[in-house]
């Protein structure tokens, strides 16, 4: 059983569309669980159409839902303290910080980062505006001057994120451009089985 959290210092830079999506590119592979660790329980308002690949429980559901899965994802809230973050890493794989490649972002990161040095994290670059702008790769470049492990993968910004939580589902079960940011989870799916298996 693999166990991958998603965390961050910052609200709103896209820990919940990520741990969605990273559990339904899961729910390909194994038996997937998402445990929702944010209070104001996102993941299970997604869920509650019944309509995504795999089990949706909040924390207190967690004990008896977890035995027998091949993943487990943790989503949680946002600004957890640095003990929260220790807990975390001690009881994951792998923990992914999403950030979105804005400059008033960077210190956040740094911050986290600072209480995660010598754990298996990576921070992720979500939200990511088409070119022309460049805002990913320069954030992409100033985490990795700073030594902040960071996926190569980028998450595009698209409507089909909306739209798939409206609906209740993961932009894997939309169609045409809506679902063009899955080829982006996919890409981060592989490169996260990746470190599974390194670590
Ligand atoms: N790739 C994307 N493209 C477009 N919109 C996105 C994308 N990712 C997230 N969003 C939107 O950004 C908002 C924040 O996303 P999300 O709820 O996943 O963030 P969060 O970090 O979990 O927030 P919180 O800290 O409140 O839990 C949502 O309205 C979501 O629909
Ligand atoms: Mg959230």
């Amino acid at each position: 059983m693999k166990v991958v959290s998603v965390s961050g210092y910052k609200g709103g830079v896209s820990k919940t569309v990520t741990a969605i999506h990273l559990a339904t590119f899961f729910s390909e592979l194994g038996q997937t669980l998402l445990i929702d660790g944010d209070p104001n329980g996102s993941a299970i308002s997604w869920a509650e159409k019944g309509k995504l690949p795999f089990k949706v429980v909040d924390q207190k559901g967690s004990m008896k839902a977890i035995g027998g899965n091949d993943f487990i994802v943790c989503d949680s809230p946002a600004r957890p303290d640095s003990r929260d973050v220790k807990e975390l890493k001690n009881g994951s794989d792998l923990l992914i910080l999403p950030t979105i490649p804005d400059p008033l972002s960077l210190l956040p990161m740094l911050q986290i980062a600072a209480v995660l040095a010598g754990s298996n994290y990576r921070a992720l670059i979500a939200i990511n505006p088409p070119k022309p702008n460049l805002d990913g790769e320069s954030m992409q470049a100033e985490l990795r001057e700073a030594d902040i492990p960071v996926f190569n993968t980028k998450i595009r910004r698209s409507i089909g994120i909306p739209k798939a939580v409206l609906a209740g589902v993961a932009v894997r079960d939309l169609t045409g451009r809506d679902r063009m940011a899955w080829l982006d989870y996919q890409s981060l799916g592989n490169e996260v089985l990746e470190l599974l298996t390194d670590g």
